[in-house]
């Protein structure tokens, strides 16, 4: 932990209503990582991301972006701008337009400054899959024609696409068969060998143990606690998450 981390969270607090999604939740992911995420279904783990992002603003703690403050009122729009990409779970792929044109929403190649350049957005979506290995019949295909696995793994690609310093990724791997995770493993390991951090939520601790290099746990809205992959083992991230081991507390406030 020789390096200041790329983002960190401190005790950071959600309420929606009487429900508290987040009660203390603090996370450090450091340049070149591949920090997972677990926790179980309800845990806190797509609201963390979230107010990461800042679709929703926390009602306490602090987020730090490189050792600067994030402010906890900024646009989803700005979110490039902070340098951070991301996948949400609940996909957020347009339907009804093609594969070319949601990867390219939100920089649309113009000719003449104002014609959709439709060619070179086919050309460069193309491109930016191939890179990715990934196969597609037909850039044009509208993304409503594909299954599950096929969205994620486009809405995987648009993220990359942005090329951003952090990249997040709740479930990624969730609508996916074996073939198709293990190629977004490759696509994780690629990133992290280009010096990306990537925070990946997942409850898959095979995918986990097989790509991240730390894992902090979240158990009842709270980060319980923070291991090495390779300083850990699967029963004792279990037991975190089952809150087996739950007077283990490093890493909570
Ligand atoms: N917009 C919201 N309004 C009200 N409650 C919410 C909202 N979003 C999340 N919650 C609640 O906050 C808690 C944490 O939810 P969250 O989606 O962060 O869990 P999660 O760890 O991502 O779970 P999963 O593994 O099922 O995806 C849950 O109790 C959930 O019902
Ligand atoms: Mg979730």
């Amino acid at each position: 932990m020789s390096s200041e981390p790329v983002l960190s969270l401190r005790d950071v607090r959600k309420s929606f209503g009487s429900v508290s999604a987040l009660a203390s939740v603090s996370i450090d992911a450091f340049p070149g990582e591949v920090h997972a995420v677990v926790g179980d279904n309800g845990a806190g783990k797509s609201t963390t991301v979230k107010i990461i992002t800042g679709l929703h603003a926390p009602d306490g703690g602090s987020i730090e972006l490189l050792g600067e403050p994030l402010s906890h009122r900024r646009s989803t729009a700005g979110l490039h701008e902070h340098g951070i990409s991301v996948v949400y779970q609940d996909l957020a792929l347009v339907e009804c337009l093609d594969i070319a044109t949601n990867l390219t929403v939100g920089r649309l190649p113009r000719r003449f400054g104002f014609l959709l350049d439709r060619k070179a957005m086919r050309r460069d979506a193309q491109a930016v899959l191939d890179d990715l290995n990934v196969r597609v019949k037909d850039v044009s295909t509208p993304v409503g024609l594909l299954s599950g696995g096929q969205r994620q793994i486009i809405a995987i690609a648009r993220a990359v696409r942005l090329d951003q310093p952090l990249l997040l990724l709740d479930e990624p791997t969730a609508a996916l068969g074996v073939q198709e995770t293990a190629h977004v493993g490759e696509i994780i390991d690629r990133l992290k060998e280009q010096g990306k951090t990537i925070v990946c939520i997942s409850h898959d601790l095979d995918f986990v143990f097989r790509h991240a290099d730390r894992v902090t746990v979240l158990r009842l809205g709270r980060s319980v606690g923070t291991r090495l992959t390779r300083e850990t083992t699967r029963a004792e991230v279990v037991g975190l998450i089952t809150g087996a081991l739950s007077r283990d507390l490093d890493g909570a406030a």
